[in-house]
């Protein structure tokens, strides 16, 4: 199954609510929320009260990336708006196993987020207790860079790992995700992409932008 997720860290935050309207009417899977905090990440994003009115904008469920050093407090703050999905950094805490069976008791799916430079074995040995597994294809903390192809060899050994232990674990990246690069991480075994400047940057608009990188993602899978 192929989950476009929309990024809304390049929505117009002037137009947020209309944005996120159309984020439903194109049939996106998710919407992607990045939370910073100026210290995990250099760049401060948006918090509990955004989401909520993202929220509440639209049916769409709520897939949230904490870029944070204390993922488990906001895990408690952010919990009550009903994410479908709230994802950590494995690199900001020391017990992920014990931080992805609170966000799982809160009814949320427990996602676990790996930087490009860190070994990625800590991501593998927790993919059986997750229910997704991101894998950054950028350094996290701004959008609008470029895909590192040199990621895909660590897309295709999670997507790997998944399929031969029998998981239903998503596979899910983040960064420089557009009509093209999706491509190559699909066919690398990602399900599930984020992607802010290319839809929400697209000349012809978020629901072409949908369309088409649904479109790429699901020809390259079957290839
Ligand atoms: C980057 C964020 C991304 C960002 C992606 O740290 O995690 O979700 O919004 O933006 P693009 O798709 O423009 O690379
Ligand atoms: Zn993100």
């Amino acid at each position: 199954m192929i989950q476009i997720a929309p990024s809304i860290l390049a929505a117009d935050f002037t137009r947020l609510g209309d944005q996120v309207k159309e984020l439903e009417r194109a049939e996106a899977d998710l919407v992607h929320f990045d939370v910073m905090d100026g210290a995990f990440v250099p760049a401060i994003s948006c918090g509990g009260g955004i989401l909520s009115a993202v929220g509440s904008s639209s049916r769409v469920p709520l897939d949230i990336h904490l870029m944070v050093e204390s993922p488990a407090e906001q895990v408690r703050l952010l919990a009550g708006l009903n994410p479908k999905i709230i994802t950590f950094h494995v690199e900001a805490v020391e017990k992920p196993l014990e931080l992805a069976r609170e966000i799982r008791s809160t009814g949320a799916l427990a996602g676990v987020a790996i930087k490009p430079k860190t070994p990625i074995e800590p991501l593998l040995d927790l993919l059986s207790e997750i229910d997704l597994a991101l894998v950054m294809t950028v350094e996290p903390g701004k959008g609008g860079q470029r895909f590192m192809e040199e990621m895909i060899p660590r897309i295709s050994a999670v997507a790997k790992a998944v399929r031969v232990a029998g998981l239903a674990t998503m596979v899910e990246v983040d960064g420089g995700i557009d009509m093209n690069t999706i491509a190559a991480a699909s066919a690398a075994g990602a399900d599930t992409f984020v992607a802010g400047t290319s839809v929400f940057g697209n000349a012809r608009g978020i629901t072409d932008a949908v369309e088409r990188l649904r479109a790429s993602a699901r020809e390259a899978a079957r290839s």
